[in-house]
Protein backbone atom coordinates (compact mmCIF):
# COMPACT_ATOMS: atom_id res chain seq x y z
CA UNK A 1 0.00 0.00 0.00
CA UNK A 2 1.42 4.01 -1.20
CA UNK A 3 1.98 6.00 1.97
CA UNK A 4 -0.75 8.85 1.86
CA UNK A 5 0.79 11.99 3.04
CA UNK A 6 -0.37 15.40 2.80
CA UNK A 7 0.87 18.21 1.18
CA UNK A 8 0.41 22.19 1.59
CA UNK A 9 0.69 25.21 -1.22
CA UNK A 10 0.38 28.67 -0.36
CA UNK A 11 -0.26 31.25 -2.42
CA UNK A 12 -1.28 35.04 -1.51
CA UNK A 13 -3.22 37.52 -2.83
CA UNK A 14 -4.23 41.30 -1.69
CA UNK A 15 -7.95 42.05 -1.90
CA UNK A 16 -10.39 44.42 -1.00
CA UNK A 17 -13.81 44.21 0.52
CA UNK A 18 -16.62 45.79 2.56
CA UNK A 19 -18.67 43.60 5.21
CA UNK A 20 -22.49 44.44 4.64
CA UNK A 21 -25.90 42.34 4.92
CA UNK A 22 -28.43 43.60 3.10
CA UNK A 23 -30.78 42.26 4.89
CA UNK A 24 -29.79 44.08 8.07
CA UNK A 25 -30.01 48.00 8.54
CA UNK A 26 -26.93 50.75 8.02
CA UNK A 27 -26.75 50.95 12.26
CA UNK A 28 -26.94 47.07 12.47
CA UNK A 29 -24.39 46.66 9.79
CA UNK A 30 -22.13 49.27 11.36
CA UNK A 31 -22.65 47.39 14.85
CA UNK A 32 -22.15 44.08 14.17
CA UNK A 33 -18.95 44.27 11.37
CA UNK A 34 -17.39 48.00 12.51
CA UNK A 35 -14.52 48.77 10.71
CA UNK A 36 -15.44 46.03 8.46
CA UNK A 37 -18.43 47.94 7.21
CA UNK A 38 -16.45 51.07 5.61
CA UNK A 39 -18.64 52.20 2.95
CA UNK A 40 -15.79 52.32 0.48
CA UNK A 41 -14.02 49.02 1.84
CA UNK A 42 -10.61 47.98 3.35
CA UNK A 43 -8.28 45.79 2.12
CA UNK A 44 -5.99 42.14 3.41
CA UNK A 45 -3.17 40.44 2.20
CA UNK A 46 -4.50 37.30 2.28
CA UNK A 47 -2.79 33.91 2.43
CA UNK A 48 -4.71 30.89 0.76
CA UNK A 49 -3.19 27.62 1.91
CA UNK A 50 -4.28 24.57 -0.21
CA UNK A 51 -3.58 20.97 1.19
CA UNK A 52 -3.88 17.74 -0.85
CA UNK A 53 -4.31 14.26 0.56
CA UNK A 54 -3.64 11.12 -1.58
CA UNK A 55 -1.72 8.13 -1.99
CA UNK A 56 1.79 8.73 -3.34
CA UNK A 57 2.89 7.52 -6.87
CA UNK A 58 4.91 5.01 -6.50
CA UNK A 59 6.31 5.95 -10.22
CA UNK A 60 6.77 9.53 -10.01
CA UNK A 61 7.00 9.74 -6.06
CA UNK A 62 4.47 12.99 -6.22
CA UNK A 63 0.52 12.73 -4.91
CA UNK A 64 0.03 15.58 -7.35
CA UNK A 65 1.92 17.49 -10.20
CA UNK A 66 2.88 20.54 -8.63
CA UNK A 67 2.90 22.41 -11.57
CA UNK A 68 -0.75 21.55 -12.33
CA UNK A 69 -2.00 22.46 -8.90
CA UNK A 70 0.37 25.58 -8.87
CA UNK A 71 -1.68 26.67 -12.47
CA UNK A 72 -4.97 25.79 -11.13
CA UNK A 73 -4.24 27.39 -8.12
CA UNK A 74 -3.27 30.45 -10.35
CA UNK A 75 -6.29 30.38 -13.30
CA UNK A 76 -9.12 29.77 -10.96
CA UNK A 77 -8.10 31.81 -7.67
CA UNK A 78 -5.06 34.38 -7.55
CA UNK A 79 -5.94 35.50 -11.01
CA UNK A 80 -9.74 36.31 -9.93
CA UNK A 81 -8.59 37.91 -6.74
CA UNK A 82 -5.59 39.40 -6.81
CA UNK A 83 -6.08 42.98 -6.52
CA UNK A 84 -9.45 42.86 -6.81
CA UNK A 85 -12.98 44.55 -4.92
CA UNK A 86 -14.32 40.65 -3.73
CA UNK A 87 -17.90 43.22 -3.47
CA UNK A 88 -17.70 43.74 -7.19
CA UNK A 89 -15.25 42.35 -9.18
CA UNK A 90 -15.54 38.47 -8.84
CA UNK A 91 -17.72 35.86 -10.51
CA UNK A 92 -17.94 33.25 -8.43
CA UNK A 93 -18.53 35.71 -5.03
CA UNK A 94 -21.29 37.68 -6.84
CA UNK A 95 -23.93 37.98 -4.50
CA UNK A 96 -22.30 36.83 -1.48
CA UNK A 97 -21.01 38.69 1.62
CA UNK A 98 -17.19 38.17 1.56
CA UNK A 99 -16.54 37.07 4.81
CA UNK A 100 -13.45 35.15 5.11
CA UNK A 101 -15.96 31.66 5.98
CA UNK A 102 -17.70 32.70 2.65
CA UNK A 103 -14.83 33.61 0.63
CA UNK A 104 -13.02 30.02 1.99
CA UNK A 105 -16.15 27.98 0.90
CA UNK A 106 -16.66 29.57 -2.71
CA UNK A 107 -12.65 28.99 -3.55
CA UNK A 108 -12.97 25.31 -2.56
CA UNK A 109 -16.18 25.01 -4.98
CA UNK A 110 -13.97 26.69 -7.82
CA UNK A 111 -10.56 24.14 -7.25
CA UNK A 112 -12.25 20.96 -5.90
CA UNK A 113 -13.53 20.20 -9.22
CA UNK A 114 -10.75 21.09 -11.18
CA UNK A 115 -7.68 19.31 -8.92
CA UNK A 116 -10.00 16.38 -8.91
CA UNK A 117 -10.12 12.77 -7.58
CA UNK A 118 -10.83 13.34 -3.71
CA UNK A 119 -7.24 15.19 -3.19
CA UNK A 120 -8.47 18.32 -2.14
CA UNK A 121 -8.37 17.43 1.23
CA UNK A 122 -8.77 21.55 3.50
CA UNK A 123 -7.97 24.98 2.61
CA UNK A 124 -7.03 27.51 5.21
CA UNK A 125 -7.58 30.86 4.42
CA UNK A 126 -5.80 33.45 6.41
CA UNK A 127 -7.24 37.21 6.86
CA UNK A 128 -5.01 38.77 8.96
CA UNK A 129 -2.09 37.39 11.18
CA UNK A 130 -4.79 36.89 13.91
CA UNK A 131 -7.19 35.65 12.09
CA UNK A 132 -8.08 32.17 9.34
CA UNK A 133 -10.38 30.25 8.88
CA UNK A 134 -10.31 26.48 8.03
CA UNK A 135 -12.69 24.25 5.41
CA UNK A 136 -12.67 20.87 4.09
CA UNK A 137 -15.89 20.67 2.06
NI1 LIG B 1 -11.76 42.69 6.26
Amino acid sequence: MPATVILTKRTRFCAAHRLNCPSLTPEENLRLYDKCNNENGHGHNYQLIVKIRGEIDPVTGMVINLNELKKIIKERIIVKLDHKHLNHDVDFLEGINPTAENVVVAIWEQLNPAIGDNLLYELELIETENNAVFYRG
